[in-house]
């Protein structure tokens, strides 16, 4: 059995406490399942600026080259926030990391169980079914990483800054074939997000996204729809949406508002795959939860451990090819928080809250 070789980033916070469960869970279902994991821990964010005065440090940048994935915790919080915007962890960190390995497709399931709609600010009659979609977004174009990108000051004395939203089809065929992949193994719907009655890119998107999908995939069904639509749409019924599909900005946004109407940010996991194939011939990645690092709650042990044991299956599934694997993670998931109905404190309701620990223990016992 091959031996599963990534790096873990936990990162600031509550980053570093579900970390240790995630990695708890992962080191019992892997040995169960005859692989051994084989990882090295490394600062990232605020912890790299303390500990090495960079947000990434190199020594961080080298393990994730020898690596075959990164497990990525959350990095940022207060005690950072008055760093200038461009030197603050979630930019310095995140950022250069994906320029570095690719991460040119972000997947975000929007996974709310039925039993836990009370969760979702949504009405219940609005979500019968709890909700299911995946966003997936573009992560290394866009206007994020588009030249020129500058401040400058006029002879008038006014100041005036710029960014650039630039695609090239080949960067929009490549993460379509990402949300082409995932509409297969679902239900074949994919709603393509643009602005293509005002923008230059979302012309191109929307031209390049029509046509690769017939000539590849003409059996997924395919739709358009412009953001503003989009974010009213995901709010009145986000049922209807099977695969969201966007640019990198556009998703951004999306996928907070989509994690909102799923209730727990607790609950939300994230992949970003890379150009580049790792020994195991998948993608190398970066596996992370979309919530955060809580501040608010850190030290305490009362973070809910689920995003990050999700991003740990996720990172199974797409950088290691261990399907099954990661379904069972994610089925245990499922039965500790709905059937055996142990929370923490973001998704208890009332329930006496079960402890970071505690909630990864019943997830390794449903194991
Ligand atoms: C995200 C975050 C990042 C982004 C920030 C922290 C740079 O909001 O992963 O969605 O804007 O992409
Ligand atoms: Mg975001």
């Amino acid at each position: 059995m091959p031996t599963l070789k990534f790096a873990v980033l936990p990162g600031d916070y509550i980053g570093p406490e579900v970390m240790t469960e995630a990695l708890r869970v992962l080191e019992h279902a892997a040995s169960a399942a005859g692989h051994a994991l084989d990882y090295q821990i490394a600062d990232i964010g605020g912890a790299g600026i303390d500990r090495h005065g960079q947000a990434l440090p190199d020594a961080t940048l080298a393990l994730c080259r020898e690596a075959d994935a990164i497990l990525f915790g959350s990095v940022g919080g207060p005690k950072w926030e008055k760093l200038p915007p461009a030197a603050q962890p979630e930019r310095a960190a995140l950022l250069p990391l994906r320029k570095a390995f690719n991460l040119f497709a972000n997947i975000r399931p929007g996974l709310l169980y039925p039993e836990l709609a009370e969760a979702s600010p949504l009405k219940p009659a609005r979500i019968p079914r709890g909700i299911d979609l995946v966003c997936i977004r573009e992560l290394t174009g866009g206007i994020y990483f588009g030249r020129p990108k500058t401040t400058l000051t006029l002879e008038n004395g006014e100041r005036q800054a710029c960014d650039t939203m630039v695609y090239r089809t080949g960067e929009i065929e490549r993460v379509a074939a990402v949300a082409a992949a995932t509409a297969r193994a679902r239900a074949r719907r994919v709603c393509s997000v643009d602005k293509a009655n005002v923008l230059e890119t979302s012309v191109l998107w929307r031209e390049t996204v029509t046509a690769w999908f017939a000539e590849k995939h003409p059996d997924i069904a395919l739709t358009h729809m412009y953001v503003d639509n989009a974010a009213m749409q995901l709010v009145r019924d986000p049922g209807q949406f099977d695969v969201l599909f966007t640019e990198n900005m556009f998703g951004d946004i999306l996928s907070d508002e989509m994690a909102s109407v799923c209730g727990s940010l607790g609950m939300m996991a994230s992949a970003s795959l890379g150009t580049a194939g790792n020994r195991h011939g998948k993608p190398f990645g970066l596996y992370e939860p979309a919530g955060g690092t809580a501040p608010d709650i850190a030290g305490r042990g009362i973070a809910n451990p689920c995003a990050q044991i999700l991003s740990a299956a996720l990172m199974l599934r797409h950088s290691f090819g261990l399907d099954a694997l990661a379904a069972k993670i994610e089925a245990a998931v499922r039965k500790t928080v709905t059937q055996d109905g142990i929370r923490t404190a973001d998704i208890a309701f009332g329930r006496p809250p079960a402890g970071t620990r505690a909630m990864a223990d019943a997830i390794i016992k449903n194991l």
